[in-house]
């Protein structure tokens, strides 16, 4: 069967970015039925930037949680803890030996993410898309969904697998698909419409964090920077309005339905009345995963082995592989 791979960093709490951008298509793509698919918890990711170890162990569990809770199911689906299936990394160092330094050089994430002083940045966070390439080849995954952030990313690892199938004259690794589709693909930031929303900006009033309560939901939206002019009738003339054409994003997204639908009903509404029904839609969609995550991080221990016993049938997958690649590249066993 074919296979869907994708990962998130337990680099902070869940943001409604990650949730209507990634996580809701993961438990479509596991309800379709059509793939086997496997969810992974890239703590290893996240350590490619300074993470207090109680930290990590708490947000590892939440954002398994957050999975449990959203509706991925860890019977139907693989769900991973990235640094329980030591072939992440064994992998992910052949791929440091196969990717280019030009090729990292160029990834807007590094860029972003070293900033001004690439020289005290960490070599992980360099060599981040290689680790990348390696959790998704590893189960020689055809199709990834995404937001519109990691597209770079995953390009890389089809550049990746294309360069070691040539190098070594096999035909091995698929050439993988990003699927990056609907109205939620890049959620802004609540205070800066041309800014994603995430997980590491230091304002927190930018963002939405699945653990928000209601109260919270209500307030961040209701100071969520617009403009004044009420709502128009037609996306085209949501251009030039970054920030309103976000929360109407987010309306869509979160009701399902598309943008035109959702200005056909709402065209000529005053922005302080659709952000009292964004906030009243957002509550009642988040609020009961948002406490399901609370009931689950009760028992931290049976997260534990939930991630314990999806990283084991990962297993049964990445043995194999990384064995037929070390023959490949030639390592004696
Ligand atoms: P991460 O942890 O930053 O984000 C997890 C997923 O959420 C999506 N996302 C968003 N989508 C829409 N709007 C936003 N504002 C928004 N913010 C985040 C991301 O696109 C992503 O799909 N490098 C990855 C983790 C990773 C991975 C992988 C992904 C590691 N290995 C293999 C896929 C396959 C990352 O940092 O995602």
């Amino acid at each position: 069967t074919p296979r869907i791979f994708s990962g998130i960093q337990p680099s902070g709490g869940l943001t409604l970015g990650n949730y209507l951008g990634a996580i809701t298509k993961f438990v479509d793509w596991q309800d379709r039925g059509t793939h086997e698919t496997l969810f992974c918890m890239v703590d290893l990711h996240a350590i490619t930037v300074p993470q207090t170890p109680d930290a990590l162990r708490h947000n590892t569990r939440e954002l398994c949680a957050g999975f449990l809770a959203s509706g991925i199911d860890p019977e139907r689906s693989i769900l991973i803890n990235q640094s329980q299936v030591p072939e992440h990394a064994q992998l992910g160092w052949i791929f440091n030996c196969v990717a280019r330094m030009g090729w990292m050089g160029r990834m807007t994430q590094w860029k972003d993410k070293s900033g001004k002083n690439a020289e005290a940045a960490s070599l992980g966070l360099f060599a981040y898309p290689a680790l990348m390439a390696a959790d998704i080849l590893l189960y020689k995954s055809t199709h990834v969904p995404v937001g519109e952030d990691q597209k770079q990313h995953i390009e890389l690892t089809r550049d990746i697998a294309a360069k070691f199938n040539h190098d070594y004259g096999v035909d091995f690794f698929p050439l993988t698909e990003p699927v990056i589709e609907g109205t939620a693909t890049r959620i802004m930031s609540l205070k800066d419409g041309t800014k994603k929303m995430s997980k590491s900006d230091p304002v927190e009033a930018s963002r939405i964090n699945l653990t928000d309560d209601a109260d919270t939901i209500a307030k961040k939206f209701r100071k969520a920077k617009t403009d004044p002019d009420p709502l128009p009738g037609a996306v085209e003339d949501l251009e030039g309005r970054p920030d309103v054409r976000n929360l109407v994003n987010i309306y869509a997204a979160l009701e399902g339905r598309s943008v035109d639908a959702v200005l056909t009903e709402k065209a000529g509404g005053q922005l302080g009345h659709f952000k009292q029904d964004l906030a009243d839609l957002a509550v009642s969609k988040l609020g009961p995963v948002s406490m399901e995550m609370a009931r689950l991080m009760r028992d931290p221990a049976e997260i534990d082995r939930i991630l314990t016993r999806g990283s084991e049938r990962a297993r049964e997958i990445s043995v194999p592989v990384l064995r037929e690649v070390y023959d490949i590249v030639g390592m004696v066993r």
